[in-house]
């Protein structure tokens, strides 16, 4: 029996097929269990529209609903001489139900199955990136508020410049996050379109009820040019990946901070030394590799975009099997990114500050400003009141004076710390996950 959706009366040469084929047997296991949420909503609007009876939609979707049992409990396998996922769903069908597993297909093309199981596959894994960059916030927020008034030295140039202080560091990069989620936003309402009834991309003769599969699926809308929805091939991937870069680079340079900050000569933070790693020849040392593979990793899911950009780059209108490839490096990209949040939330967690930073006299020119500041409000025009911080510490007779006073919005006596996690509320509950979510439950009952 012909394994191919597409076979007829002669064979496919073997090694075209192996090259074809590539690695959506394995890569199309992400997707799987949306195909079957695909197909069931198709084949609802299917029996609908009268292309389809009652008894054989019954049938067809206790079947399927077992077959995304088995996707959920990692028993689904595309088997040897299956091309894809959607050949491996129909395939299934049709060997326990007979013909009518083959009428799944009635109005629809592989190219908006898989365009429909990547963006209820977006769907789902964005709101748990957005759940991870959750965690991490509010770890990053609780230390920021716990470590407020703990001062560490600023840096430009990394030289010595003005006071800092943990509650600032924490909390700086918990604000960054609360932009990246803007951009995730952006990316899940752009992938929260039905593309489902574009089939190859031209649309069917078949009076299909594209609005029904937008409800069943809980899509906010869907792409209603059927040419559009097919250029969205690509181009959702392109912009979520660019939202989950927006994250990581948050991440990555949140890591270096840390792999510095934590360095003997800096000696800003400490790691628990179960949080750190050995080495081999040198028994004293206590590595921060976590930090350095978050960075790593960060710094590999930035170019992501750009590796989408160059393979779908300059394609005209309509599908290419070009796209196939996308999947290589998108897919996996989530289950990374992911792992990095969780790691980056539980390492800060641990994390302990250093409270007497400051007791080294090398910090105490940063507080020069604070001088000159202080002679300005007095009355002394700035321009002089620098010359005359500068003097003393060219002479040597400048005198720190630890004792500052930063209260406006932002700064480190006044962090906002609780306007920027209005902020962040608010751009989550934009997401509206539950509606996708609920739609879903609906669908599998
Ligand atoms: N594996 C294919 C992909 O990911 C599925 C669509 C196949 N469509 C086609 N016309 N060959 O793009």
């Amino acid at each position: 029996m012909a394994t191919k959706l597409w076979e007829k009366n002669f064979e496919v040469n073997a090694e075209i097929e192996r090259f074809t084929v590539g690695r959506d047997r394995e890569l199309d296991i992400y997707l799987a269990r949306y195909d079957v949420l695909g197909s069931m909503a198709h084949i609802k609007m299917l029996q609908s529209i009268g292309l389809m009876e009652k008894d054989e939609l019954d049938a067809l979707l206790a079947e399927l609903r077992n077959i995304y049992r088995d996707c959920t409990e990692g028993r689904f396998v595309i088997e040897d001489g299956v091309e894809d996922v959607h050949s491996q769903v129909e395939l299934l069908l049709t060997r326990r139900l007979g013909d009518m597993g083959k009428k799944i297909h009635s109005g629809r093309s592989r190219n908006d199955q898989v365009l429909v199981d990547l963006k209820l596959f977006i769907r789902h894994e964005l709101r748990e990136i957005a759940d991870g960059v959750m965690t991490l916030f509010g770890e990053l927020q609780e230390k920021s508020e716990r470590f407020k008034d703990v001062l560490m030295p600023g840096y430009t140039h990394l030289q010595i410049a003005m006071p800092s202080s943990f509650g600032l560091w924490f909390g700086a990069y918990a604000e960054s996050l609360a932009d990246d989620m803007l951009f995730l936003q952006a990316a899940y309402r752009m992938a929260n379109r039905n593309p489902l009834g574009s089939a190859a991309g031209y649309g069917s003769s078949f009076p299909l009820d594209r609005e029904m599969t937008t409800r069943l699926l809980g899509f906010s809308s869907m792409d209603y040019n059927v040419v559009y929805a097919q250029m969205g091939r690509g181009k959702t991937e392109r912009n979520v990946a660019f939202a989950m870069a927006s994250v990581a680079g948050t991440l990555a340079k949140m890591a270096f901070d840390a792999c510095l900050f934590n360095c003997q000569n800096f000696s800003f933070i400490r790691l628990p030394k179960e949080c750190t790693t050995g080495s081999s020849i040198m028994p004293h040392k206590k590595n921060p590799d976590v930090f350095e593979l978050i960075r790593a990793k960060c710094n590999k899911l930035q170019a992501l975009p750009e590796q989408i950009t160059l393979i779908m780059n300059n394609l005209p209108v309509g599908y290419f099997r070009d796209l196939q490839i996308i999947k290589e490096v998108f897919l996996p990209a989530f289950g990374e990114l992911k792992d990095c949040l969780r790691m980056a939330a539980y390492i800060i967690s641990k994390m302990e500050v250093n409270r007497n930073i400051l007791d080294n006299p090398m910090y105490d020119p940063m507080f020069s400003v604070e001088e000159v500041n202080r002679l300005a409000a007095a009355g002394m025009p700035f321009r002089d009141a620098y010359r005359k911080v500068g003097m003393e510490i060219e002479n040597g007779t400048y005198r720190a004076d630890r004792n500052i006073c930063h209260t406006h919005e932002g700064s480190m006596g006044n962090l906002c710390n609780d306007r920027i996690a209005e902020l962040m509320k608010s751009v989550y509950d934009g997401f509206g996950f539950s509606r996708a979510e609920e739609a879903e439950k609906e669908l599998l009952k």
